[in-house]
């Protein structure tokens, strides 16, 4: 008897979603478009020269150096990088960080994914931001958890309704949240909040996973304490290296208690072994630069904080509603009355992409709101783009 290819993958392949916004996102890659749709940063942003040089001290033909940087290396990764990530507070916001508490991961998706295989049982509830960063969710349905959406205002994660469904008998094992300049709303969490979110967290025992890679991006550079640095036991704290340096080295990592992370370290040597030895070390080098970071980081600031004046200006200029984030890379947007899925089929043919709101829904429906990445695009190009967009949506209404 035959059986279908599809009867043949495990019930967790068959868990991950698959969506028509992906298949329409597809279409963006065209020369030419205008695509705010990814959440990449700007190539002009990557330190190919400094990079290069860091390569270059790295690999020197017979140097331990290059011997650690092209060998297996610890599964938690190299120390001397644990140490310079550690030390860096404004990477992740944690007064002294203990390095032995860190594990280097294969970007902070990864991260995700081991504290999916780690903590999650399927049918175990996660709550999550809504509208929530897609890469998340996709990773917790993936490993069979049952996710609720605790909806997100301008200030964040509404705590107040999270503390109504515990005292109600809702028990998730973990809480999900990018307190910072969220993707895709661009929200931060109040310190209010955050106390609040930790306060619960102490009283319902259930861990917060904070995950955090646009904190750097802080347009002014101000920031609330991070949620880890308020209890790190009930917090796990996750960074990357993505959006400060660049996403293709693929580092990130993951601050957790001791009786997690020995579990995350288990399961990532089955994953992986480990993270790549040498962009490790490549990104040791320039953490080791005097300066070079913090400058490289307050450039990037700049660039990103005058492209979301920019978009956002535009925007609210057609009548439009845009949430102007304090850092980050995203616009959230919302027009009243027009479906974005509809919007996003009809731009696309005019040259302008852009992830919908739908994309990101847990539990709300996120249907007439639209995130608009400001990173890739300079500031003429994000205007035009704008101003293409609201003609299209001004059809609709
Ligand atoms: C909120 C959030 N978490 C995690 C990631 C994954 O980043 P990386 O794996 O490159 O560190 C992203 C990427 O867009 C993100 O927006």
């Amino acid at each position: 008897m035959l059986t279908s290819s599809k009867a043949r993958l495990s019930m967790r392949a068959s868990l991950a979603p698959t969506s028509t916004i992906r298949e329409l996102l597809a279409l963006t890659d065209q020369p030419g478009m205008r695509s705010m749709a990814g959440g990449l940063p700007d190539p002009a942003t990557f330190p190919v020269d400094a990079l290069r040089a860091a390569a270059q001290r790295v690999l020197v033909e017979g140097s331990d150096a290059a011997h650690r940087a092209l060998q297996y290396g610890p599964t938690d990764g190299v120390f001397d990088f644990r140490v310079a990530i550690a030390a860096n507070q404004s990477l992740h916001g944690i007064a002294e960080m203990n390095p032995d508490e860190l594990v280097v991961t294969t970007g902070s998706q990864q991260a995700l994914d081991l504290l999916t295989r780690t903590m999650i049982d399927p049918g175990d509830d996660i709550a999550v931001d809504d509208p929530c960063y897609l890469g998340a969710r996709q990773t917790f349905l993936a490993g069979g958890a049952t996710l609720r959406g605790i909806p997100v205002d301008s200030c964040g994660l509404q705590t107040e309704v999270l503390a109504e469904m515990l005292a109600t008998g809702y028990r998730p094992r973990l809480v999900y949240t990018v307190a910072n300049f969220q993707n895709p709303s661009g929200a931060t969490l109040s310190e209010q909040r955050r106390l609040a979110l930790v306060a619960l967290a102490e009283q319902y025992g259930f861990v917060i996973i904070e995950d955090d890679p646009y904190r750097s991006l802080s347009f002014t550079g101000e920031l609330l304490s991070s949620l880890g640095s308020l209890n790190a036991e009930v917090v796990i704290s996750i960074g990357s290296l993505s959006k400060v340096l660049s996403p293709g080295m693929r580092l990130g990592w993951l601050r957790a208690p001791m009786w997690i992370r020995e579990a995350i370290v288990r399961a990532k040597q089955a994953c992986d072994l480990h993270t790549s030895t040498l962009t490790q070390m490549i990104a040791l080098q320039i953490l080791e630069l005097p300066g070079f970071i913090d400058s490289h980081i307050t450039a990037n600031r700049v660039r990103y904080a005058t492209r979301s004046l920019a978009l956002g200006s535009a925007i609210e200029a057609r009548g439009y509603f845009a949430a102007m984030p304090k850092g980050g890379m995203f616009t959230w947007v919302q027009m009243p009355g027009v479906d974005t899925e509809v919007l996003l089929a009809r731009s696309i043919l005019e040259g302008v992409a852009f992830v919908p709101g739908a994309a990101f829904s847990v539990d709300q429906m996120w249907n007439d709101f639209a995130r608009l990445s400001f990173a890739t695009l300079d500031e003429t190009n994000l205007v035009i783009a704008a101003n293409i967009l609201a003609d299209v949506a001004d059809t609709m209404r």
